[in-house]
């Protein structure tokens, strides 16, 4: 039997995706240990292997098609931008990507200026400003800890994830705008929909179910 291949986004979308797939009968005991650095696990059984990707690569292994489903954040295919299928909404790590800053940027928003807006995420500040708001902007690409950049300076304000919104209340930012909210998704590669379409199918069943059981 041909392995139906995972992608998973490493860290707690890959523990709880899994926790998940455990209800439904999808074991992989080998990668709960916790001081393992094994990157691919298989369950010779199911048929099934599993990888551990960094979040924004999983979206590119699905559509070469190395791997036939992919979970990953609706924040990274927004930004990543793939052809593929987005295929179930899993509802876990939800949350919502905003413009955030200082209470005095609320002003800047309104007027048609160029403004600067910091962010991991390029591509989705980009569309916001542009298309939903027909503002022009300069994005600053930062790596993380991007709620400093307004404060310092460097950017006037930032798109990014917001949660519990402590970062931002810790850092004295607000949230001026939401761009949209965000959880985790199952992705499926073009050709594997066809290909293996029986065995993706029960998957996607058997997730919905458990996630409805769960509710
Ligand atoms: C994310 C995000 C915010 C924070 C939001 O950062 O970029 O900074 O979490 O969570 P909160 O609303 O619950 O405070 P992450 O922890 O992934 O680290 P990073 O800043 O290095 O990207």
């Amino acid at each position: 039997m041909r392995y139906l291949t995972f992608a998973l986004a490493k860290g707690r979308l890959a523990k709880k995706s899994m926790a998940l797939f455990e209800e439904i009968g999808i074991r992989c005991d080998e990668m709960k240990d916790p001081d393992t650095r094994k990157l691919i696990f298989t369950n010779e059984e199911l048929g099934m292997r599993f990888f551990l990707a960094k979040p924004s690569d999983v979206p590119t292994y699905v559509e070469y098609g190395v791997a036939d489903i992919g979970i990953v954040g609706k924040d990274t295919l927004l930004e990543e931008n793939r052809n593929l299928y987005e295929v179930l909404d899993m509802g876990f790590g939800a949350c919502r990507m905003c413009v955030c800053g200082p209470e005095s940027a609320r002003e800047l928003l309104k007027r048609n200026e160029i403004i600067r807006v910091a962010s991991k995420y390029p591509n989705i500040a980009e569309n916001y400003f542009r298309n939903k708001k027909n503002q022009s902007i300069e994005v600053i690409k930062l790596n993380g800890s991007v709620e400093l950049a307004p404060i310092v300076g460097l950017a006037d304000v930032i798109v990014d994830i917001v949660e519990t919104g402590s970062t931002l209340k810790e850092n004295g930012l607000t949230v001026l705008e939401e761009v949209c909210p965000l959880s985790a998704r199952i992705v499926v590669n073009q050709v594997s929909l066809k290909m293996e379409h029986e065995r993706i199918r029960r998957f996607l069943t058997d997730v919905a179910e458990q996630l409805r059981a769960e509710q």
